[in-house]
């Protein structure tokens, strides 16, 4: 299965990134917890080469607790700031000032050589499209800001936020990268509904999470929908279409409602905190 996404408003809003990284003292990047490897964006993680920088693995609450520990120590050991983000529980969010000041700490401290005091540090926000920025910055600043939505791709205007926290926040659009060469990615971000629904085969991409749930997270299928694993991913899916009583014109059994329902299931954790991959897995690649 290949899916490529790159419709023409994200390199637009590529280069009105790289504008404004002239603007900003910190990129706090967002990256989903559930594919912390695939779904970090390449164009972001070289954004600014330099400038300070924070990773948030958002969405931590619909992750594998278990990977979400060696993601974090993944990233740590390359000498990141990483912290773990549910965003729409400001609790989660507790320890992001100590970590921005600590991301930032040679440019405060080369302000106040300059005797620049409390000046605010300007952050942009980014990520692919549904990661949760949106909903990141309205919790950060206690605000419902900013425009949240779960269709990947919807534009917005530039937008920056002032927080009294000495902390201005620079929104971007959700962006992906022109070519995803492991075809493994793409399908990662659309099992997490960060590509366009509209320019997916669904049925096709649930066979391909039934085959990786089966593998990975066995017994998830068994207890949700009572089908047996043992099956091939078609039969599952079949199975999954007469226990939920997916019906189309003349009663036929809708593969189509059933591979609707798995996707919606599994993106809201209905089917329990599940990664997609595991730093061991990275290393080997
Ligand atoms: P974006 O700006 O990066 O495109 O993402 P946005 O904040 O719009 O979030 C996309 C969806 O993900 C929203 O759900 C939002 O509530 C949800 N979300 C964001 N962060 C987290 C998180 O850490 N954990 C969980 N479980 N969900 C998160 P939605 O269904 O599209 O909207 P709504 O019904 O919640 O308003």
């Amino acid at each position: 299965m290949n899916i490529q996404w790159y419709p023409g408003h994200m390199t637009k809003a590529k280069r009105q990134m790289q504008e404004d990284l002239k603007l900003i003292d910190l990129i706090i990047e967002l990256i989903d917890a559930r594919i912390p490897f695939s779904g970090r964006n390449p164009d972001i993680r070289t954004m600014g080469n330099g400038k300070a920088r924070l990773i948030i693995l958002n969405k931590a609450d619909l992750a594998d607790e278990r990977l979400n520990r060696k993601w974090m120590e993944y990233y740590k050991e390359q000498g990141a700031q990483v912290m773990l983000t549910d965003a729409r529980n400001r609790g989660s969010l507790k320890q992001i000032q100590p970590l921005i000041q600590e991301a930032c700490k040679e440019k405060i401290e080369r302000n106040l050589r300059r005797g620049i005091k409390n000046k605010p540090i300007r952050a942009m926000v980014a990520g692919i499209p549904n990661v949760g920025k949106s909903t990141f910055i309205n919790s950060v600043s206690g605000k419902a800001s900013t425009k949240t939505g779960n269709k990947p791709g919807v534009t917005k205007g530039k937008q920056w936020i002032h927080l009294n926290k000495g902390l201005d926040l620079l929104d971007t659009p959700g962006i992906l990268w022109p070519r995803f060469d492991d075809p493994e990615a793409g399908v990662r971000m659309a099992f997490i509904g960060s590509v366009n629904d509209e320019i997916l085969q669904l049925e096709e991409l649930s066979l391909k999470l039934i085959e990786y749930l089966c593998e990975r997270y066995s017994g998830v299928l068994k207890e949700r929908y009572d089908v047996d694993e043992s099956l091939e991913s078609a039969k599952i899916l079949e199975s999954i279409a007469v226990n939920r009583n997916c019906l189309a014109k003349g009663n036929e059994v809708s593969y189509a409602k059933a591979a609707a329902i798995l996707m919606d299931e599994f993106r809201s954790g209905r089917l329990g905190r599940i990664t997609l991959e595991s730093p061991d897995e990275v290393t080997e690649k």
